[in-house]
């Protein structure tokens, strides 16, 4: 089969124990249609602590070379908030022009939601991935002073704008057709506007496709009286991370979360990880649920092209909850039943 190299980046916390369990999965699930070969990235709190080094220019070039990167998460209460968050993972996106941060969601059978009555749960949140709030435009002046001033400046690019909206409406084609853009419009007349005006534009060519338009704070509303309506969310960098972790929530915990940071340019490699983060208070102890981290392995498979096996993991999770999802295992015990039904 064809050779892949897979950056392995695993971070943090419960990072390092999860991201074996996936990369035994994607092995598994691609069987004899491809090889992979693991590149491993020392890159995370442990190296910052130790020499220093967030993400030197070498390392960010190596992994411009690789097929794909599985990264498991990054944050540590030892290291100023911030430092890696900006340093590393943001800039990882933003270097390697991850401009659509997709992010799943399903309620899967035998898993709990906090919603009384859930319905079914199946959307897909297309966020921005490499400007707005995010972009790290802004400053501060007379820091510590009464009189200090702290701006954040949300970038918002007609191209960056526009090129993600395709990617939502394509990616609604291929599902329920139905396509809901969130903004605060009433407010930020200005981006919004512009957001709108694409969505506009974009949508004449896509006609099949049901449009509507709902403020931020409208949807995270929506999101729990009646998540249902969903079906692809197109919105920007910050109301997209703020909404994948209710969403998170409403399908019972960002433990069966996965995301990708793509480029769909295919310019640069795409970067797959748990939309969890790096949990500091159970690291170690082997407790973390790898189900997101082996979810994203499959999201990484299907980025690749391999989309039987990609379908593999799919089933293998949702098996593996329907049977066992209410049970307590350690994350070595999730990984190997998971692996069972691979
Ligand atoms: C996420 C995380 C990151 C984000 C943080 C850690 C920078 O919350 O992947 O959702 O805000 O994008
Ligand atoms: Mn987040």
């Amino acid at each position: 089969g064809t050779s892949y190299h897979i950056a392995v980046v695993p971070g943090d916390g419960i990072g390092r124990e999860i991201v074996p369990q996936a990369q035994a999965a994607l092995q598994k699930a691609a069987g004899g249609q491809a090889d992979f070969i693991f590149d491993d990235f020392d890159l995370g709190a442990e190296r910052y602590l130790r020499d220093g080094s967030i993400l030197p220019d070498d390392e960010l070039d190596r992994l411009k070379g690789e097929d794909a990167i599985l990264l498991g998460a990054i944050g540590d209460p030892r290291v100023k908030a911030g430092v890696l968050e900006r340093g590393l993972l943001l800039r990882m996106r933003f270097e390697l022009d991850q401009y659509v941060n997709l992010r799943p969601t399903r309620l899967y059978e035998g898993v709990s939601s906090p919603l009384a009555d859930p319905g079914r749960i199946d959307f897909v949140v297309v966020r921005e991935g490499t400007e707005g709030l995010y972009a790290g435009a802004g400053g501060s002046i007379r820091r510590g002073t009464p009189q200090e001033v702290a701006t954040e400046v949300s970038i918002n690019t007609a191209y960056g704008a526009e090129r993600v909206i395709r990617y939502a409406f394509r990616l609604a084609m291929s599902r329920r057709r139905r396509l809901t853009l969130v903004h605060k419009k009433n407010v930020l007349t200005n981006a919004g506007d512009m957001w709108q005006r694409l969505v506009d534009k974009v949508g004449e060519e896509y006609p099949q496709v049901e449009r509507e338009y709902l403020h931020i704070d409208a949807c995270t509303i929506f999101l729990v009286t009646d998540p249902g309506r969903f079906d692809v969310i197109v919105t920007d960098n910050l109301f997209g991370d703020i909404l994948t972790d209710e969403a998170g929530a409403v399908v019972g915990g960002v433990g069966y979360s996965a995301s990708g940071c793509i480029n769909a340019d295919g310019t640069y490699p795409s970067m797959f990880e748990p939309i969890h983060g790096s949990a500091p208070d159970i690291a170690g102890r082997g407790v973390a649920n790898p189900t997101a981290a082996i979810l994203s392995a499959g999201m990484l498979l299907r980025n690749l092209g391999l989309e039987e096996a990609a379908g593999r993991i799919d089933r293998a999770v949702e098996e593996d909850i329907r049977e066992l999802g209410s049970t307590r295992r350690g994350t070595d015990q999730v990984g190997r039943d998971i692996l069972d039904r691979i």
